[in-house]
């Protein structure tokens, strides 16, 4: 069975990332789908002295082997500031120094909601601009803007058909890239 990791690059507890990738991972037909929490792998703020000095973290070294244990991965990232939240960016920061490509060459569906309009779209352009240099093989990107009027959160499911036919197309899609991966 093909294995789906999905998270949101998120610090909130409440992150309406996490609802949106948990919605769109309710879209995988015969995959198995794992939500992990970003902030269960605290790290502190990557720098080269404490590299040096330390090592890489164990949590680091945890999530390092999650993505090699998966098959691909659903990412749904807030903007913060027209950028990465610094939780997100500083994980990308420590694994880019543990060798290898980041996400292993596997597919990965880009996510994106916020509660205005803008659906967080410039990091997530900037990011699905990035990804492949990560490693990433990026199957599609989606941006969702006014998060509280077009989610039902409670059934995990957008309220917008249009826009949630678009979702499961491309889940759909990635689904099917994760299968022939
Ligand atoms: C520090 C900070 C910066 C933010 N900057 C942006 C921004 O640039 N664009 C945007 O659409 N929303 C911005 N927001 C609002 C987020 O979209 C909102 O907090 C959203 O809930 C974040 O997603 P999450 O709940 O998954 O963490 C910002 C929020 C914070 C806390």
């Amino acid at each position: 069975m093909t294995k789906v990791l999905a998270f949101s690059g998120s610090s909130s507890a409440r992150s309406i990332n996490r609802i949106l990738a948990e919605t769109a991972a309710n879209h995988l037909s015969d995959t198995d789908f794992t939500f992990v929490d970003i902030r269960d792998y605290p790290l502190p703020i990557y720098s080269v002295d404490l590299e040096q000095s330390d090592g890489f973290p164990d949590e680091a070294s945890a999530f390092k082997a999650l993505l090699s244990d998966h098959d691909g991965f659903i990412i749904a990232l807030p903007e913060h500031n027209g950028s990465m939240p610094a939780i997100f960016k500083n994980l990308i920061d420590w694994l880019s120094r543990m060798g290898g490509k980041i996400f292993q060459e596997k597919p990965v569906l880009l996510l994106s909601t916020s509660p205005g309009q803008g659906g967080g779209k410039t990091n997530l352009d900037m990011v699905t601009t990035l990804m492949p240099w990560w490693g990433a093989d990026v199957t599609g990107s989606f941006s969702l803007g006014s998060f509280q009027d077009v989610v039902d959160v409670d059934a995990r499911r957008i309220t917008d058909a249009a826009r949630a036919a678009e979702l499961e197309a491309l889940v759909q899609a990635f689904e099917t890239r994760v299968r022939t991966y």
